[in-house]
């Protein structure tokens, strides 16, 4: 990985690189959107935050030629299938997903071949040539909703196991089959830490990311994707609350709830590929216009079917198959 650029994130330069940013994302007019793991001082300086779902929603709606996705690149790849037309820009080109890296093409064109007629739902946390040999996407707000929308008892679930597992542990009139896949931020964190973490905060509320596997899972009052812990952590009674994910949410959660404790159970809660966006980067990438993230037209077309399935929550075709028979009946 190259040196970083504009090595000044340092406190006396902050609000020189902020201003650099922001003058040259109204020249280039482009917007900058961030996922909520995103840095405090990148959170800061966007336009807007989100989850997943609602970073690719919003740059659709957005009216800006440029977009700089301060997140991983399967999102800015995402946003590259639905916004064609838009130019959009991933800060750090190194900026991945180790899930989403958990399963290639070749892969899932062999668990589809020993399992015909079985719809894929595939998780957004994976690459353009997944979502275009899959039925229908989803993302951790709306992942319970895709599945069960589906008529179709078996289901192949990809990538994520943990979230393909606490789906299941919801739909149990599925049968859903899982890909090995699993996100190693929130796969770190051990039983023991969230039990000392309930012990040390007896009071507190503890919600988590359904990437969190099911021995984390166990000891949630909520779980839900970082939207949906947003909502939770407003509405909830609980002035003290646990948090189950990234660090970066505390940042967040913290600002828009000042009159709410927030704590995590492990220091280690980080996503070291999300922490790679930092001031610097961004405004080399306003400068230079990098790093473009785009996809084939070829696969960009499969792509997009089934992400704007997920979109408009339409019910996948049921194929002609065995399996299909054996639903009806
Ligand atoms: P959401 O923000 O959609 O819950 O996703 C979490 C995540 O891990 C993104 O990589
Ligand atoms: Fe991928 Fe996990 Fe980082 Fe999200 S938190 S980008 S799933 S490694």
């Amino acid at each position: 990985m190259i040196k970083e650029p504009h090595l000044l994130d340092d406190k006396p330069y902050l609000s020189t690189l902020k201003k650099r940013i922001l003058a040259l994302k109204q020249e280039k007019q482009a917007i900058i959107v961030a996922h909520n793991y995103e840095r405090p001082e990148v959170q800061q300086i966007a336009d807007i935050l989100g989850d997943s779902l609602e970073l690719s929603r919003a740059v659709m709606k957005v009216d800006a030629k440029v977009v700089v996705f301060c997140g991983v690149h399967f999102m800015a790849e995402t946003a590259s299938i639905l916004n064609p037309q838009k130019k959009i820009l991933l800060p750090v080109k190194e900026a991945g997903c180790p899930m989403a890296d958990m399963i290639d093409l070749k892969g899932l064109l062999k668990l589809k071949k020993a399992n015909p007629g079985i719809p894929v739902v595939c998780y957004v946390n994976s690459s353009a040539q997944v979502k275009a040999e899959s039925d229908v996407c989803c993302t951790s707000s709306n992942a319970l909703e895709i599945v069960a929308s589906l008529p179709h008892k078996k289901v192949i679930f990809v990538p994520d196991r943990n979230l393909g597992s606490y789906i299941q542990s919801k739909l149990p009139e599925k049968n859903i089959l899982l890909w090995e896949g699993f996100c190693p931020t929130h796969m770190r964190i051990s039983e023991q830490e969230i039990i000392t973490c309930k012990k040390q905060y007896p009071k507190a509320s503890f919600m988590a990311h359904p990437e969190c596997p099911q021995r984390l899972l166990k000891y949630a009052d909520y779980i839900g994707s970082t939207s949906g812990m947003l909502k939770y952590a407003k509405n909830t009674k609980a002035k003290e609350i646990i948090v189950g994910t990234e660090l970066g949410m505390i940042y967040r959660l913290k600002r828009e709830n000042p009159g709410k404790k927030f704590y995590s159970p492990s220091e280690h809660f980080i996503c070291a590929d999300m922490k790679l966006t930092t001031l610097g980067w961004l405004l080399h990438s306003l400068e230079n216009m990098v790093y473009e993230v785009s996809v084939s037209e070829k696969i960009r077309k499969k792509a997009i079917k089934s992400l704007n399935k997920m979109l408009m929550c339409l019910p996948v075709e049921k194929k002609k198959t065995k399996e299909a028979k054996k639903v009806k009946r």
